[in-house]
């Protein structure tokens, strides 16, 4: 549990590193909150390194050597709920990325979205990172993950080419003025 994260009330949830053995459960849950075949293949080949413990390479669709942090499955009552990880461009040590994270359909709008990223906040701040960043593209099908950002406290920043695609980033300060 990690209520201590939260300033208002949410409901309790557990962090579980991904593993062999809840990976099919929260691959379930990601593709409910992934529909489209291609972003399903590149989370799959995300896990499939964490899970590998393969973390450091070249991605293509950034251009740039990253290395795959903490990844995690939400449990409630024992069953997968939401997933959430955290990546590093190698080129920026101090910042921490938001990896793929959902909350199935089902379960959304009762805060969980805000504390598995507390949860993820507080996992970057503990080991030493000054900034968190997340990002989405500018469409309208987006806009409600723009909205989540925002009421996290995550500010629109610079426009980032992912997969060829603008999208826009989001950073929230974990310390610091950096
Ligand atoms: C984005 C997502 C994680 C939010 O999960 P959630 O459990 O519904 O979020 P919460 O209930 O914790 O909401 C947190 C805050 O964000 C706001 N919010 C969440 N989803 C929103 C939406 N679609 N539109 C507007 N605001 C939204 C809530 O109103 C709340 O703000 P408040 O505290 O000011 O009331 C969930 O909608 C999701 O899994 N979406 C699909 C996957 C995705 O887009 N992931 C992000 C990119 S990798």
């Amino acid at each position: 549990m990690f209520s201590s994260f939260a300033p208002k009330s949410v409901p309790e949830i557990s962090a579980v590193s991904l593993n062999t053995e809840n990976i099919a459960a929260a691959l379930a849950v990601a593709d409910r909150c992934f529909p489209n075949p291609q972003d399903q293949s590149f989370l799959r080949g995300h896990w499939a390194r964490v899970l590998a413990g393969n973390a450091t390479y070249f991605c293509p669709d950034d251009e740039a050597q990253l290395t795959l942090l903490d990844h995690f499955v939400y449990t409630q009552g024992g069953e997968v709920i939401a997933f959430g990880g955290l990546y590093r461009h190698d080129a920026q040590p101090d910042r921490e990325w938001l990896n793929w994270f959902g909350v199935d359909p089902g379960y959304r709008g009762h805060g969980h979205g805000y504390t598995i990223i507390e949860h993820l906040a507080g996992v970057a701040l503990r080991r030493g990172s000054s900034i968190l960043v997340g990002y989405t593209e500018e469409c309208e099908e987006n806009a409600g993950t723009k909205r989540f950002y925002v009421s996290l406290q995550f500010k629109p920043t610079d426009l980032y080419l992912f997969r060829g695609e603008e999208v826009r980033l989001y950073e929230r300060k974990l310390k610091g003025d950096t």
